[in-house]
């Protein structure tokens, strides 16, 4: 194939940074490569692949000439402007929630469900953050014994939520060191940023990501649940979600409770997670070693460990489950659906 021209969509973002280093380092033969972000930013430069290049404002004709577009600027960005690409021949990911339910919609996590590419139509969906990394460490275990019921509880770092937030941490954080009164912290993102109340992130555990929706639910602990069944292409499966954000950076962390239809031993499970694409055994207790969120900032994969089973059901499966979340839970899973199209000649 000829080179793909790409457009990054929120090129200055938390995820759109990521994205660009991402597609530095891909695989696809690149041809030209547009960053595009609010009128704030146009005219403003960054460097990609050693080369200056400069941020131009996202207007629809911005996708003239486009074969790939990823977007990660907001469900309301992607909401206007995916079908404007799709209009002018691209193909988007869209990092958002806004087209991951839409049953036309492929929601693709490469490990998974790759097959489910071949039946898009111009848009493709990267699936919420927790629920990509606990998608890595499940499937292979749902391959060889059966998934009954998943009860995840998450601890998401900041940076899911924004730049914005990340800053926000950051300066309360400072506050804290300059022994600043609580009363005199600035909350104004945190937990949601459409929300009526704001609270402090730093020295704090928020168990609210994004609006409260039906059921006592949280937006996010719902993309959780409903988007596990769509990947896994299985509606049986009982999945139940508590969504925690928590004062770390990047690298969202997991507690993972399963129950499976066949059993196995913790040795079994182990060389299950071993061998399974995209993710990465760490588990020794005797050793101190298990996943850390610090550990996982910069890489790829995922990383499971603390596996063992439940004292009292002889099928259930207790895991700690971490990834960065900037690069398999948005970047890198974009990039890796484009190398995958490509592999697979969907972009022809
Ligand atoms: P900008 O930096 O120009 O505001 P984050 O997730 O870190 O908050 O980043 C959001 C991304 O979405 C940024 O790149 C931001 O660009 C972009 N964005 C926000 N609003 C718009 C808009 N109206 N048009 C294009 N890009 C937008």
């Amino acid at each position: 194939m000829r080179k793909m021209n790409v457009a990054i969509v929120g090129a200055t973002g938390a995820v759109g940074t990521q994205m660009i280093k991402m597609l530095e380092n891909s695989s696809l033969p690149l041809g030209t490569v547009k960053f595009l972000a609010s009128k704030r930013s146009a005219g403003k430069q960054l460097s990609f692949k050693g080369e200056t290049q400069t941020i131009e404002e996202l207007v629809p004709d911005s996708f003239d000439q486009i074969d790939l577009a990823l977007f990660s600027a907001g469900g309301g960005i992607s909401a206007k402007f995916a079908p404007e690409a799709v209009k002018r021949g691209a193909v988007v990911v869209d990092n958002t929630s806004h087209f991951r339910m839409d049953p036309t919609v492929p929601l693709v996590v490469p490990e998974v469900n790759p097959e489910a590419l071949r039946e898009h139509h111009g848009i493709i969906a990267n699936p919420n953050c927790s629920t990509i990394q606990m998608m890595v460490a499940l499937e292979p275990i749902r391959q060889a014994l059966g998934l009954k019921r998943v009860i995840v509880s998450t601890y998401q770092a900041v940076s899911g939520a924004g730049n914005l937030a990340i800053e926000e941490l950051a300066q309360q954080t400072r506050d804290f060191a300059a022994e600043k009164p609580l009363a005199e912290w600035e909350a104004s993102i945190l937990p949601a940023s459409g929300d009526k109340k704001h609270y402090p992130l730093a020295f704090n555990a928020l168990p609210q990501i994004d609006v409260f929706a039906e059921g006592g639910y949280t937006n996010e602990e719902w993309k959780m649940i409903n988007e596990t069944k769509k990947i896994m292409g299985d509606d049986t499966i009982k999945v139940s979600a508590t969504c925690v954000r928590i004062p770390v950076m990047s690298g969202h962390s997991e507690s993972v409770y399963i129950e499976t239809e066949k059993t196995a031993t913790v040795a079994e499970i182990q060389e299950l997670i071993a061998n399974a694409p995209g993710a990465v055994l760490e588990d020794d207790p005797s050793q101190q070693i298990y996943p850390q969120a610090l550990n996982s900032v910069g890489k790829k994969e995922t990383f499971v460990g603390r596996i063992r089973k439940d004292p009292d059901e002889e099928t259930g499966v207790h895991l700690w489950v971490v990834s960065d979340n900037l690069l398999k839970g948005a970047a890198w899973n974009s990039v890796q659906i484009a190398e995958t199209m490509y592999e697979m000649n969907l972009f022809e």
